[in-house]
């Protein structure tokens, strides 16, 4: 081995997502470079420059938090705590972080992704996805995919996240199919669209999908959050990498999920700050599903970036098991980010490893609200 690599040794649970490997005990890690390369039984490790006894603790592979809206100005506690006194949650409210954003400058933007992402890695997020859908013009747009792209890992168009005050419905989605897609398309991987009453119907949010695949986008959908609709439907028939919040489903949206590559991804914190019904997650899982979950952090309607959360949330509430609710939150999540070298912990894979300060998974929702995350290492790299 040439690059300067550490041996990870003393694991007391090693989850690691391989369906040969499984969960692994007396299991031991190398990680050098970016990369894992070599894991197996700590008799037969190869010898290193470092070592790191992690003394008994649980490792799995970092989270990935596949669903995020991090470029944004402002606060909207008031909003919140209006909620909490009873207020109902609407779409409307996106406007309210528009006008902030738009009036903040690029470096303001830039450290508050900055803050949240290592807000987010300090608690073991290791691969993020964030979205544009906070500027609405082309110009804000186009900056918000600028900054996003030089932080996060994984970026997406979501000028269509509502039509923002002043315009005709389909005035905007014509802009956002024609010229803003053509400014931003070059700085993003995914095209998404808020389609829900109050934002865009199912013939608007199918312009955007697939003016957004014609320029080379892969399409992910906002569905199913407010009210039963043809999110879940649209997005399958799209070939959607993802349709997220997923809510409200029918058994003909568990179905077709069940039946396609399109991941449910579940936003329970979400759920949860905007007192909505928490999705059938078990009705997605026992009809062959794949399921991840994420945290929505956005100022709106879900302001946190802590995957021990949700991974909590849904095993306490949502009926899953430990082990479903952690590979939703690493496999799941890379899945919806159509990726295979993260959420898995395998020789090759990128080298990100969440240690607990715990001897099993299972703490992460025996012991919820409790802060778990003793050790992080991202692409190889020691950030906690
Ligand atoms: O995923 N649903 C649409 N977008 C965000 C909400 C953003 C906001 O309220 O600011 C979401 O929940």
């Amino acid at each position: 081995m040439s690059a300067p690599a550490t041996l990870v040794t003393g694991i007391g649970e090693l989850t690691t997502n391989d369906a040969e490997l499984g969960t692994v005990g007396g299991a031991a890690m190398v990680l050098e470079g970016e990369r894992i390369a070599w894991l197996g039984p700590v008799a037969g490790a190869p010898q290193v420059d470092e070592r790191v006894d992690v003394d008994g603790r649980a490792v799995l592979p970092g989270w990935v938090d596949s669903h995020t809206h991090l470029v944004f100005a402002g606060d909207r506690s008031a909003e919140f705590a209006a909620r909490m006194a009873g207020a109902p949650y609407t779409a409307g409210g996106i406007a309210t972080t528009v006008d902030a954003t738009r009036r903040a400058g690029d470096d303001e933007l830039a450290a508050t992704v900055r803050r949240l992402v290592a807000e987010a890695a300090a608690q073991g997020t290791t691969c993020l996805e964030t979205k544009t859908g906070y500027g609405l013009t082309v110009a804000d747009e186009l900056r918000a995919a600028r900054v996003a792209r030089s932080i996060v890992d994984e970026v997406t168009f979501l000028g269509a996240h509502v039509v923002p005050p002043g315009w005709d419905a389909d005035e905007y989605v014509a802009l956002v199919c024609g010229e803003m897609l053509d400014a931003v398309a070059p700085h993003v991987r995914w095209i998404d669209v808020f389609c829900e009453r109050g934002a865009f119907d199912e013939d608007q949010s199918r312009a955007v999908l697939l003016a957004g695949r014609r320029r080379g986008l892969t399409p992910r959908v906002h569905g199913n959050q407010l009210a039963p609709g043809p999110g879940v439907r649209l997005a399958v028939e799209l070939g959607a990498a993802s349709v997220d919040h997923c809510s409200y489903l029918s058994a003909a949206d568990v179905d077709a999920l069940a039946g396609s590559d399109t991941v449910a991804t579940l936003l329970p914190a979400c759920d949860l700050s905007t007192r909505g019904p928490l999705p059938d997650a078990r009705a997605l899982l026992d009809a062959g599903a794949t399921v991840a979950l994420a945290t929505n952090c956005n100022p709106g309607s879900s302001y946190t970036t802590s995957m021990a959360f949700c991974v909590a949330t849904a095993v306490l509430q949502l009926g899953m098991s430990v082990d479903e609710a952690v590979r939703a939150a690493t496999a799941g999540g890379a899945r919806a980010l159509r990726r295979d070298d993260v959420g898995v912990l395998r020789v090759g894979a990128r080298a990100d490893v969440h240690v607990l300060d715990a001897p099993s998974a299972a703490h992460l929702a025996y012991r919820p609200g409790v802060p778990l995350t003793h050790a992080v290492w991202r692409a190889g790299v020691r950030v906690r």
